[in-house]
């Protein structure tokens, strides 16, 4: 995106990224959930943030919902809004890594050209894609939030799945097949991609 923002000096901050790993004692990352609404992104983050922090570990989840009520709560869900969304959170998400903590960003980020893009303006192998797989037949079904009978009723409009796209990643560092496993077996699968990936140790 063209920076408006012109006549500004970036200020060098005396205390790293390093410093801040080092007192967390961990190292930082992201970890970017995508798949569609009801495919266990938010409920796979919040559950993985509770092991990590009775093991001592800084993180935070960077939630669709709730940054919506927020952060995000000028944009709606038309392509190009969605595209400011991710953009945002794409962002944010690279402060708090420099900040040293590990952020879990659950959002259904239907294009892959801006996950790809968020991936770019972080370093290589901190930005750890996770594609939560779940048929849109069992996200319907399950409908936790009764958007997608609202949405087949016409009352949400540009919704994902039904009249809104949603591109898979190609390549992502890890897929779940949220439908099919556990919650449990699922949190042991991310901690299982962090660990080889070297940011935490058990
Ligand atoms: S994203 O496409 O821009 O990444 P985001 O993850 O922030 O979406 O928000 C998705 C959440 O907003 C869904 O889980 C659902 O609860 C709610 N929602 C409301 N309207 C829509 C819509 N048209 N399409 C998808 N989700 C919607």
């Amino acid at each position: 995106m063209a920076t408006k923002s012109i006549n500004t000096v970036w200020h060098k901050s005396g205390i790293t990224r390093g410093d801040r790993e080092k007192l967390h004692k961990h190292k930082s990352v992201v970890l970017w959930f995508t798949g569609l609404s009801g495919s266990g992104k938010s409920t796979l983050a919040h559950a993985i943030e509770e092991r990590l922090y009775k093991n001592g570990i800084s993180t935070y989840v960077l939630d669709g919902d709730n940054v919506r009520h927020g952060l995000c709560s000028d944009l709606s869900f038309t392509d190009s809004d969605r595209v400011e969304n991710i953009r945002r959170i794409g962002e944010l998400a690279k402060l708090l890594t420099d900040a040293g903590i590990i952020t879990l960003t659950a959002f259904i980020s239907p294009f892959k050209v801006d996950r790809d893009e968020a991936r770019k303006r972080m370093l290589h192998g901190d930005f750890l894609e996770i594609y939560c797989q779940c048929p849109i037949e069992i996200c319907e079904q399950r409908d936790v939030k009764g958007l997608y009978k609202k949405a087949r009723a016409g009352e949400i409009p540009f919704f994902t799945g039904i009249d809104s796209p949603y591109e898979a990643p190609v390549g992502p560092e890890l897929v779940i097949n949220t439908c099919d496993i556990s919650l449990e077996d699922s949190v042991q699968e991310v901690l299982n991609l962090l660990m080889r990936h070297g940011v935490i140790l058990e």
